[in-house]
């Protein structure tokens, strides 16, 4: 008779080794002490499992739901909701291209095609060295810079297919990569543990920073008077000025 897998998770989950769960415990209790209710550190923790393996693990879920005194169930139903925890063994580097509608039509459907087929991967595969895992993503509320290519979560705005495949070349030949803002990209190991809320210790990496870029702050400039007011959006049925309509509409 052959065997028939249900897909159903096989119980209990291993336990990290000692030395593992020691190491992870002192973290975690870190975490923990800067919430008023421990289960609200469940997201940095699973940031911090996420560190040790590369994705969250069945020990990786027994661990937090131990550690909060949450169930199992609760713990993965939060793993399984955000996009930000993976559930297989991935790339060093996570390469998600945005192919949500503007950046779709701006050419991210094109990056990821060529992509695809540069590094041979489909969606949610990694190069057989283990560097770098193909994903589309969501909108990551980077639209002003369509389109958007995120490599552990750090931007590359205004991407091409040009220059996102030389991206993922550079990442392949263990060259150093910068992201459109901020510091050199690390592992995906490494981006889990600053997520979990541990500091960036690299030299110049907290001061490269990584916030809002020139197109995201023009509205504020202008708010505050740092730059002429341009009218872009005009109030329902008033026509808009001649001063700023080419050839009259
Ligand atoms: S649609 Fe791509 S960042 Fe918003």
């Amino acid at each position: 008779m052959t065997d028939v897998s249900l897909g159903m998770p096989q119980l209990p989950a291993p336990d990290y080794p000692a030395e593992v769960r020691e190491r992870l415990a002192a973290d975690a209790a870190q975490v923990i002490a800067r919430y008023p209710d421990s289960r609200s550190a469940l997201l940095p923790l699973l940031h911090l499992v996420q560190s040790e393996e590369g994705h969250v693990t069945r020990t990786g879920m027994r661990f937090c739901a131990e550690t909060l005194g949450l169930t199992t169930a609760e713990v993965t139903a939060v793993a399984t909701f955000y996009t930000m925890y993976r559930r297989k063994p991935s790339g060093e580097y996570q390469v998600g291209v945005c192919t949500n509608t503007l950046c779709a039509v701006m050419g991210g459907d094109a990056i990821f095609d060529e992509l695809k087929e540069h590094l041979g991967v489909g969606n949610n595969e990694t190069t057989p060295d283990g560097k770098v895992t193909l994903e589309h993503i969501e909108c990551n509320a980077a639209c002003d810079y369509a389109p958007v290519v995120m490599v552990n979560w750090e931007f590359f705005d205004n991407q091409t297919p040009e220059s996102a495949k030389a991206m993922v070349d550079d990442l392949l030949a263990g060259r150093q990569v910068v992201p459109t803002r901020g510091a050199p990209l690390c592992t995906y190991k490494e981006t889990a543990r600053i997520l979990a809320g541990f500091p960036d210790e690299r030299e110049g990496a907290v001061e490269a920073g990584g916030g809002a870029g020139p197109a995201s702050l023009i509205g504020l400039r202008i708010a505050r008077g740092e730059s002429p007011h341009t009218p872009i959006v005009h109030p329902r049925g008033e026509a808009r000025g001649d001063a700023d309509t080419e050839g009259g509409e």
